[in-house]
């Protein structure tokens, strides 16, 4: 059933303190709760409890009879309770059934286990009845208990005391008291046997905090570089919003099996092995960075999130929207920020934009949904914070900070509204909460606009004109407030003449530019200044300027993105020719290899397959966009194939270091050996060889391998053995195996089939599964088959019961079936229906019957 966000009502129970006793067996476990309750408003008590079994309930001493309380689907209704109500509850759960990874659950298998919780965003109600809702706040104390053979017993806050269990001498026991109130999707607790790594940090308010991070032994190596990044988050925070740590303690832990990234839990974060653990001979670049990044993300979320959290799952971009562009904003510090602009954008146009214009578009704000955790979305995370971006460059740094700074003054402790985050941001300018829009109105936006000059008055007019499409099921949409970041540029000396921030909040609105001397080449959505498509009707040769004189690296990518997009999308006939774009390239290129090489990297930037499908609404062709896709990235490495041995050779492998200009080299050394393979280079298969035997990090190996096997080397088989012998003891590194061969350019649905039922294969690991199915879906050609697409959906009817949400998220990658050409759409949409007769979660069903109302 639907839940609105019109609907929302205050809880009539305010929870004041929650006593937990966790006691973990065999093949269950018992959970005691004392909660101590305070009536709000008028009402009953409304608790949420799911595949728990009940033992006891008392309220105020009294054992309730069968007319005080009733329980449904889900929901426990204790009737006609007083001002104040002590309940205890005593119900039984089963951790180590518990596939779905939500509430309490037990990771690892054989001897190899632990216990650890994810109870973001319904969660808690599966370990045991509470009023599980963000808006409602508790001082948590938790007890917890189990066999020795888990030495490590973790909850929220400090550790209070810890012991032997009377009469059990195999059994300890630990109890944690968290001194500060949160929600019961903040609640976490850890039982398993890890080993720790421990650091420490003085904050600026002189708080001595207690890091520690916790990992399998074998992997404790492989902590460093995550603490560090902590580290630098905590000052981060200090320096740039003004927020210290508020606890003597912060906890991460790692573990393997994770539906999501990680997880904020109030000084207790828990991860997926993948985004905490690194080191150089088993994690890329790639990764590494993006382990810091969401190090610094859950770290960032103490204070948006958790001290300030959601008033209900609604205000979900409340909270991410906000941290995600924190993080970016930190990230944008330890590395070139151009190239963080640049990583940022491509993701946000290759999965934002594809959902906002599929099926599945929703606003950044939801009005209503069936399951809240479909609705960790893209558009919730990264358009979310765009929009935080708008308003941050909106303000400027000074109003921004006075914004921010208002924002925790107010609302520390609450929980609260994207109102409320507007509310205080418009102190300095009230024009802010317009933004509001951008929060309910789905879809993205297209900015189309031209100019003309005026010699004699010396003027250039720009006229803008925006347009969002009308999403069915919401109101028709309004003109949004898009500030569009706009340089002039004189043709003669390439020098910028006036620059300004456009402000288009109108359907249709012009902005005249005074004493132009000549007319200009106009640089429009400079840094991507809003989240939109901008069509405007440049030629081919003021792209070719811009991308020669525009002065920061973001900018002179987005022109070459420009001209990609020309070339490969528009309708046959008015196609641009490449020409332009291969000269630009041919001349930029050698230059920037040697002054930054990271951005080398990103300039030969071809959007994926995927993403040049998201921008065709209709008769998309797998088969014909691979091959255009394909055509122009063999036409870049034939016009330079002159050039890329000396390129390859000016990339020397050096010992491994982790700084920008080392990472900047290793992704631009790849990028060449592929280019180079792609030209039919001679020597290019040595390169290859030599590179991955002489590695001195996974940057290298693994580019190395990747190549070998996309291009069919006549040993790349050879190496895939060897790869996954050297790293047979690391699942993170098999990953990387089974995802480099279900990627492969030359995949086919048997090749996938038999990684599925290897050795190494495990349906109850999500990292696993991703590492196959997501990246088997990066080849659409494969994917939109019959074969393809029955293997695909087979995945999702077998992890449907097991683990909707992983079953969930893997089905709206099918979103955009509807744009097919047919036959292919037809058999699509049948195989969605045939699905839908097979398939019982409500995840599921809801993100079903979305993709499906597309046809
Ligand atoms: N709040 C977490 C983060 O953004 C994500 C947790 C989502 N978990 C889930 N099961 N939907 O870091
Ligand atoms: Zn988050």
């Amino acid at each position: 059933s639907k839940i609105n966000l019109k609907d929302y009502t205050k809880p009539s129970f305010d929870v004041e303190t929650v006593h937990l006793d966790i006691k973990l067996f065999e093949d269950y476990a018992q959970v005691d709760s004392k909660l101590e309750m305070v009536r709000q408003t008028a009402g009953d008590i409304v608790l949420f409890g799911e595949s728990l079994e009940l033992l006891t309930i008392t309220m105020n001493g009294k054992a309730l009879n069968t007319e005080d309380y009733q329980q449904e689907a889900g929901k426990l209704t204790i009737y006609n309770a007083p001002e104040r109500a002590t309940l205890d509850i005593q119900v039984r759960i089963c951790p180590q059934t518990n596939t779905a990874l939500e509430g309490l659950y037990m990771a690892g298998s054989g001897d190899d286990t632990m216990f650890v919780t994810q109870c973001e965003p319904e969660g808690f109600r599966k370990i045991t009845f509470y009023p599980d809702r963000p808006d409602v706040l508790a001082i948590f104390t938790t007890r917890l208990e189990a066999d020795k053979r888990y030495p490590t017993l973790l909850a929220n806050g400090n550790l209070v005391e810890a012991g032997e269990v009377a009469d059990a001498p195999d059994r300890h026991y630990a109890i944690w008291h968290d001194p500060t109130n949160k929600p019961s999707y903040l609640f976490a607790c850890v039982v398993a046997d890890l080993d720790v790594l421990t650091d420490s940090y003085t904050t600026s308010e002189g708080r001595e905090v207690l890091l520690e991070l916790y990992a399998k032994s074998a992997d404790i190596d492989k902590c460093d570089v995550g603490m560090q990044a902590l580290k630098d988050a905590m000052k981060w925070d200090e320096v740039n919003y003004g927020r210290a740590y508020d606890l003597d303690r912060y906890m991460i832990v790692a573990v393997s099996q994770f539906n999501m990234g990680a997880m904020e839990n109030k000084g207790l974060n828990i991860f997926n092995t993948a985004c905490v653990l690194s080191s150089p001979e088993t994690t890329t670049d790639a990764r590494s960075f993006s382990v810091k990044a969401i190090i610094a993300h859950e770290y960032f979320h103490n204070w948006t999130g958790n001290r300030i959290t959601c008033r209900d799952w609604f205000q979900l971009c409340l909270k991410e929207g906000f941290t995600v562009y924190r993080d970016q904003s930190f990230s944008a510090d330890q590395q070139s920020s151009a190239v963080q602009r640049i990583d940022d954008v491509a993701t946000l146009r290759a999965h934002q934009f594809s959902e906002d214009a599929g099926p599945l578009a929703h606003p950044v704000r939801p009005e209503s949904f069936v399951e809240i955790n479909n609705f960790y979305t893209t558009t919730v995370y990264e358009k979310g914070a765009e929009i935080v971006r708008m308003i941050a460059n909106t303000l400027g740094p000074n109003d921004f900070r006075k914004g921010t700074d208002e924002y925790f003054r107010r609302y520390d402790g609450q929980a609260v509204t994207v109102e409320d985050f507007l509310s205080a941001l418009s102190i300095t300018d009230e024009k802010i909460e317009n933004f509001i829009d951008w929060y309910r109105q789905p879809g993205t936006p297209v900015v189309s606009g031209s100019q003309t000059y005026d010699s004699t008055a010396q003027t250039l007019t720009i006229t803008l004109n925006q347009q969002t499409r009308h999403v069915k099921g919401f109101d028709a949409p309004k003109p949004l407030p898009i500030p569009v970041a706009t340089a002039l540029f004189d043709k003669d000396s390439g020098a910028i003449v006036a620059e300004r921030m456009l402000l288009l909040d109108e359907a249709t609105q012009t902005f005249v530019f005074e004493n132009v001397a000549s007319e200009p080449v106009v640089s429009l959505l400079r840094d991507f200044s809003a989240p939109v498509q901008l069509n405007y009707d440049y030629q081919d040769a003021d792209l070719a300027f811009l991308l020669k004189h525009e002065t920061n690296g973001f900018n002179r990518w987005q022109v070459t993105q420009m001209l990609v997009n020309r070339i490969l999308l528009q309708g046959q006939g008015t196609k641009s020719s490449p020409d332009v774009y291969l000269e630009a390239l041919a001349q930029t290129l050698p230059v920037l290899a040697a002054d930054d090489a990271m951005l080398a990297a990103r300039l030969l930037d071809i959007p994926s397959a995927q993403e040049l499908a998201s921008a065709i609404s209709k008769d998309y062709d797998p088969v014909l966009v691979k091959e255009q896709r394909d055509g122009l990235y063999k036409q870049v490495a034939d016009k330079l194939k002159g050039q890329w041995a000396e390129l390859y050779n000016n990339l020397p492998m050096q010992s491994y270091e982790d700084s920008a200009e080392a990472r900047g080299i290793r992704a631009l050394r790849n990028v060449v050996l592929d280019m180079a393979l792609t030209a039919n280079v001679d020597a290019a298969a040595d390169w290859a060889q030599q590179q991955y035997d002489n590695a001195s990090c996974m940057t290298e190996r693994f580019g190395a391998l990747k190549a070998m096997v996309n291009h069919q080397l006549v040993d790349a088989d050879k190496y895939l053995a060897d790869f996954y012998e050297r790293f047979q003891a690391n699942d993170l590194v098999i990953d990387l195996w089974f995802s480099v061969q279900a990627a492969a350019d030359d995949v086919t649905p048997d090749m996938v089939k038999s990684l599925l039922t290897h050795t190494d294969f495990d349906w109850n690991t999500p990292n696993r599964v991703r590492s196959v199915i997501s990246a088997f879906s990066s080849q659409p050609t494969v994917l939109w088959t019959a074969e393809g697409l029955e293997m695909y959906t087979g995945v999702i009817q077998k992890l449907d019961d097991a683990n909707p949400v992983l079953a969930s998220r893997l089905l709206q990658v099918l979103a955009r079936w509807n744009t097919l050409a047919e036959p292919r759409r037809q058999m699509a949409h049948e195989q969605l229906v045939d699905l839908q007769k097979n398939v019982s979660s409500k995840h599921v069903l809801e993100s079903l019957e979305s993709v499906l109302g597309a046809a």
